[in-house]
């Protein structure tokens, strides 16, 4: 029979500096009514120059891990999901692998847009339920403060920077997550892009004088795509899971916009008292606000063992999908770990690689 994937560990990391409405009107031509009236955002958190996709992600991870109580050894796979990666390549999950110290892991990252979280979340419980692996870890990670024009109004007062993440284990007890639908539409791919820096449009001098390495979006559209989708992917995961809308306790979706969230839970007849919004304080964190999120209903006593919760997101691609999960926690266990202590062993790991690595360069230059 094949493993159910639990999620065991949760953990999220925000920069510290927060930007709000009223500081950013300063700088644009906007003001917090208009802000709070539509997109419900209040604040958002802007990453510091020391802030990275990885550097974020790995403070996530960690506390992740601290909660599933399982050692960076135990990870097999580690998919970071984002929008804003480190680079092109390599992967901003092999940064994350390094920095944690997960010696066994497969890394990849995976680009769905908003999306990206729960398609992560879908592919590590297939890899868990195939028993090609046994723990994951499930990253959402952002800087999109670095790819907004901060000129543009239409698009730099909805995102934030921000991490969140999950750690999934095999177990043969049902639960974990049920069912999944991941969905796509390329041809609304112009609604929401970033054009240049990619082999279409490599970064130019042009490029950059038009403006074209930022994120550029046709919000309108983007909001009809969004309400219709939410409350149909919601409803087909459901169904998928053998379950109906009475028997879901929590709805956690994709942090965009107060008022796509409040449609959604309109079109499904569900009570906005048991849909987590955070966007007030946090904006669009893109692929990490599903898992902030969720972090913050569990340290709000909101979601417990045994409930019934819908993760659902839209995003670029287009993109959208919906996952449903029986709340499980951290899996009994007696031991006690400290992975933020593995760190260390991390960076000392990590630097005699490199030195070995530079060694056999001297010494292969040598013969060359
Ligand atoms: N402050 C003040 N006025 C503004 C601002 C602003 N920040 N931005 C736009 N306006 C003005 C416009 O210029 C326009 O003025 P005009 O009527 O004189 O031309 C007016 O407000 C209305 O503009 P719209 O763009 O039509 O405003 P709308 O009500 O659609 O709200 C918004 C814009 C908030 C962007 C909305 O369309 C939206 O939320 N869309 C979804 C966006 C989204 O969720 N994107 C993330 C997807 S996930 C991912 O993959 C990253």
């Amino acid at each position: 029979m094949s493993p159910y994937a639990h999620i065991t560990g949760w953990g999220m990391s925000v920069p510290e500096k927060i930007l709000t409405n009223e500081e950013l009107a300063k700088i644009i031509d906007t003001d917090d009514a208009w802000i709070v009236d539509r997109t419900g955002i209040r604040q958002r958190r802007i990453a510091s120059p020391q802030d990275t996709s990885a550097s974020l992600a790995t403070e996530a991870a960690l506390e992740a891990l601290k909660v599933a109580n399982i050692t960076p050894n135990d990870i097999d796979l580690i998919i970071v999901a984002t929008s804003s990666p480190e680079h092109i390549f390599p992967a901003t999950a092999c940064l994350v692998q390094d920095r944690i110290g997960a010696n066994k892991a497969g890394a990849f990252d995976l680009s769905a847009a908003c999306s990206g979280f729960i398609y992560a979340l879908n592919i590590a419980t297939s890899a868990i339920q195939s028993q090609s692996c046994k723990n994951a870890l499930v990253i959402g990670t952002e800087t999109l403060s670095r790819l907004v024009n901060w000129k543009d109004r239409g698009t730099c007062i909805l995102f934030g920077d921000g991490a969140g993440a999950f750690v999934l284990q095999a177990a043969e007890e049902p639960g974990g997550v049920l069912s999944a639908v991941m969905r796509s539409d390329g041809s609304g791919g112009d609604a929401l892009s970033l054009p240049a820096g990619g082999s279409r449009l490599p970064t130019s001098l042009a490029t950059v004088a038009e403006g074209q390495h930022y994120i550029h979006m046709n919000g309108r559209e983007v909001y009809r795509f969004a309400t219709k989708v939410m409350s149909q992917a919601t409803l087909e995961a459901v169904e998928k899971a053998n379950l109906k809308m009475e028997d879901i306790n929590l709805i956690i979706p994709h942090q965009a916009n107060q008022r796509i969230i409040e449609a959604a839970a309109r079109n499904l007849n569900f009570p906005m008292e048991r849909v987590v919004v955070n966007v007030d304080r946090y904006g669009n964190t893109s692929t990490a606000s599903i898992p902030i999120a969720t972090v913050e209903a569990i340290n709000e006593g909101r979601l417990h063992p045994g409930d019934r919760v819908v993760f659902v997101g839209f995003g670029a691609g287009l993109t959208w999908g919906a996952a449903v999960t029986l709340w499980s926690g951290p899996f009994a266990g007696k031991r006690k770990v400290r992975p933020v202590s593995y760190r260390i062993w991390a960076r000392i790991r990590s630097f005699l690689r490199r030195l070995v690595r530079h060694i056999e360069g001297l010494i292969w230059g040598r013969y060359t």
